[in-house]
């Protein structure tokens, strides 16, 4: 059974964005299984590496939407996901000390991205996408 599902309802109304985090759920969900069920080891650096190049392009996709949508405070959201990014390597840092402990660490630092940054963050802008300009009118009303 999967950790946390995508639904329709968590949309940010850009296919490719969505498509990125239905990606980054099949990541956690991968992981997770492999460390309840199987435990191979040789499992989770491919995870990281898919994770890492998905996080870096998608993040550059959305800054530039968020860019064009005059969001307000956007360094703030920018600096967060530089934090995630710089996790991600971390996670592979430790991955050669402990994989066990890594695999923990990524279901924890993923699931947590994806309920509150994602979940919460990211879709406070999702109506305006698309729409540039919009974003620093409509949030402030
Ligand atoms: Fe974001």
């Amino acid at each position: 059974m999967p950790l946390l599902s995508w639904k329709p309802e968590y949309s940010v109304n850009r296919e490719d964005l969505d498509r990125h985090h239905q990606e980054m759920f099949h990541i956690l969900n991968s992981v997770y299984d492999n460390l309840m069920n199987s435990r191979e080891s040789s499992f989770l650096l491919p995870s990281i590496d898919r994770l890492s190049g998905i996080a870096k392009y998608h993040l550059s996709v959305e800054e530039q939407c968020l860019r064009e949508m005059c969001v307000p405070d956007i360094d703030h959201h920018i600096a967060k996901h530089r934090e995630f990014t710089e996790s991600i390597e971390m996670i592979r840092n430790g991955y050669y000390e402990n994989y066990l402990e890594a695999s923990k660490e990524l279901i924890i630092l993923l699931g947590e991205w994806l309920f509150n940054h994602v979940l919460k963050e990211d879709r406070k802008y999702s109506d305006m996408m698309g729409i540039p300009g919009t974003a620093d009118k409509t949030l402030d009303n």
